[in-house]
């Protein structure tokens, strides 16, 4: 079979090798489509691939009309926004991610967001600590759980909301439950961000939410951009000069925030929570065993697709 990495924004070096042992030593040949600029290559090159690895890649009705022998598209990384999944019914793709391969790396970039803000950008200005702070862990998956632990490292007070996940089983992480988001943010000064993107969630954090929060709030995510709204945000913003938003990847509004709230604000300029090798290891890896054992066996154990 053939496998295609079609990735805009490349894997690690050392990802690819080991990508390339996993698939090639089960008689499958690897293509590398790395670093594109446009969609059309993707297109070319996915026409005769039987398997697909891609990344934050859009995975579009268009890229499944020109894959007409793809059998399988694996997202490596835990958000599957990006795979039009109706549109991979429809064309008969298999469409999986890769759960909790990249959760720690997004776990500590959501800290280390969180320390360099607390210590005023690194300026040498007198900052704030993180041990005795509320932290509310919005969703409890596999990242708000590595979350959790490094939280309790720094010494902080850690809540958590979560209406999928049982009470028994956020306690037994040593993490107290909120019944509802409203009594999170109004509990928590941080509160980090690990909700899905998804119909139900997306820009459903918003002024509500937010003017619940204590004084100097820091909101974190590394969850999606999409979950905010944006409106309220900056409404927010507006009302409190004690209000900060710490995002991995710029929101839409970014040229408000440069123009009126320096300081007060943290956006890495691409997505970068994953951006780590080993977090590339990991859900690459990930990625091509379950394609590999997909062909062989037909297991579907990490399917998001009806
Ligand atoms: N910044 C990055 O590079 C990066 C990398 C990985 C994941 N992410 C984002 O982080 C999100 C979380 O990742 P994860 O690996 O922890 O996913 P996960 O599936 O393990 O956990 C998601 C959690 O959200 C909960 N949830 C779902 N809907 C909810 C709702 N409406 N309200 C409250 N909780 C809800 C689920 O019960 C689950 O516990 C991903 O969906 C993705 O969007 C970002």
């Amino acid at each position: 079979m053939k496998i295609l990495v079609a990735t805009e924004k490349a894997f690690a070096p050392v990802a690819i090798k080991l990508i390339r042992e996993v698939t090639e030593a089960a008689g499958h040949e690897l293509a590398l489509l790395e670093n594109y600029k446009n969609v059309s290559e993707l297109h070319s090159a996915v026409t005769d691939s039987d398997a697909m690895i891609v990344r934050s890649d859009l995975v579009t009705p268009e890229v499944l009309d020109a894959a007409k022998k793809l059998k399988i598209v694996v997202r490596a990384g835990a958000g599957y926004d990006n795979l039009d999944l109706p549109a991979c019914t429809a064309h008969k793709v298999v469409a999986m991610n890769t759960p909790g391969q990249n959760s720690n790396a997004v776990a500590e970039l959501a800290f280390e967001m969180m320390l360099f803000q607390a210590r005023g950008g690194f300026s040498g200005k007198s900052g704030t600590e993180l041990r005795g702070k509320t932290l509310g862990i919005h969703a409890i998956g596999n990242v708000g759980k590595y979350v959790a632990e490094i939280a309790k490292g720094f010494g902080m007070d850690v809540y958590a909301y979560d209406p999928f996940v049982t009470d028994d089983v956020i306690k037994a992480s040593g993490v107290k439950v909120c019944k509802n988001p409203e009594e999170l943010y109004s509990k928590c000064q941080y509160v980090s961000l690990h909700i899905p993107a998804n119909d139900k969630t997306k820009k459903s954090i918003g002024y509500g939410l937010m003017k619940k929060m204590p004084k100097d709030a820091v909101l974190v995510n590394t969850a999606r951009k999409e979950v905010i709204d944006e409106d309220g945000l900056l409404k927010v913003f507006e009302e409190r000069p004690d209000f900060k938003y710490l995002s991995d990847v710029e929101p839409d509004c970014k040229a408000v925030f440069e123009e009126k709230y320096k300081n007060r604000f943290l956006f890495t300029m691409k997505k970068m929570g994953a951006q780590t090798e080993e977090a590339n290891i990991n859900a690459g890896v990930a990625a091509a065993r379950q394609i590999v054992d997909y062909f062989k066996t037909g297991n579907e154990k990490f399917r998001v697709n009806k």
